[in-house]
């Protein structure tokens, strides 16, 4: 016990042993998330379903969709993909949850093709247009980040685009290092039966970023789930997206795909290969 609140404790270096697959794989946390992602006005695990349909709206027209393959990154349940199909594309949806796959493949998305796949690990299917929405670039480390983009880069067709948001630094500037103790922390998110959850949150502020460390104790077993994310910049995100070959434009409003005004509201980049 000592061992693990001592780990707990200790300030970790940025980006030690992150790993995004910890988090989503756990089927009991991976049912939580759908419901949250099918609740329409929710923000927590996508946007209120209002915003999906205003910002597929503007990738689909923009991009002109019609009978293009379109590989969404990380797509959950589908929300997007269907948008997307809708407006003519051929959609394959790569994810870690089969739970959130099997909801996109049954009901929100069934003319798609979902595949259950890490796409930090497993090959990338050839594509007209990748995707990688609700912020998921700002959970990878600067080194996650460039791996990926280099995927996704060999796996798009020439003159291929590449889409994806991120949230700002001005957000950064609103978290707080505290801590926090529960029985059964979040409405019983992390665990169906008992326990006690605790968070920790750092901050790193020279790199915009934050770690949500939480220990979950039931009685029979106990975890560790961090949950790491950088606030980035257009400007680094492009600059990201250039060392492996992409030409970004400017920076949009993530929802409404007008140009990006700044401050706290998430920005997307339209990339080309
Ligand atoms: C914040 S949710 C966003 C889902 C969807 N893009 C949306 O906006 O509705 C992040 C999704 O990415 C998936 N994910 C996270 N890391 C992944 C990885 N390395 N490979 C595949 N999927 C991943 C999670 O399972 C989860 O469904």
């Amino acid at each position: 016990m000592f061992d693990t609140l001592e780990f707990f404790t200790k300030r970790p270096g940025i980006f030690d042993g992150a790993d995004t697959a910890a988090l989503w794989a756990d089927p009991h946390v991976a049912r939580q998330m759908l419901a949250l992602h099918l609740e329409p006005g929710h923000g927590i695990a996508s946007r209120p379903h209002a915003e999906i349909a205003e910002m597929a709206g503007w990738i689909a027209d923009d991009l002109d969709l019609r009978g293009k393959r379109l590989t969404d990154l990380g797509c959950g349940p589908g929300l997007y993909a269907a948008h997307f199909a809708a407006a003519g594309a051929d959609v394959t949806g790569l994810d870690l949850s089969e739970i959130a796959l099997d909801h996109a493949r049954r009901v929100a998305c069934p003319v798609g093709t979902f595949r259950c796949a890490n796409y930090l690990d497993d090959p990338l299917p050839g594509t007209d247009v990748a995707t990688l929405i609700y912020g998921d670039v700002c959970a990878l480390s600067p080194a996650q980040r460039g791996r990926l983009f280099a995927k996704v880069r060999g796996a798009l067709a020439p003159g291929g685009t590449f889409v994806l948001d991120a949230f700002p630094p001005a957000q950064f500037e609103t978290r707080e290092e505290d801590s926090e103790v529960a029985l059964r922390l979040m409405d019983g998110f992390w665990a169906a039966g008992d326990y006690v959850g605790l968070r920790r949150t750092y901050l790193y502020p020279e790199h915009s970023t934050a770690l949500d460390r939480y220990l979950i104790v039931e009685p029979h077993r106990q975890r560790q789930v961090d949950t790491w994310l950088q606030y980035l910049s257009p400007e680094a995100l492009t600059q990201a997206l250039e060392a492996a070959g992409f030409r970004s434009e400017p920076a949009r409003d993530a929802v409404s795909g007008q140009p990006w005004a700044g401050g706290g509201r998430p920005f997307a980049l339209v990339a080309h290969a």
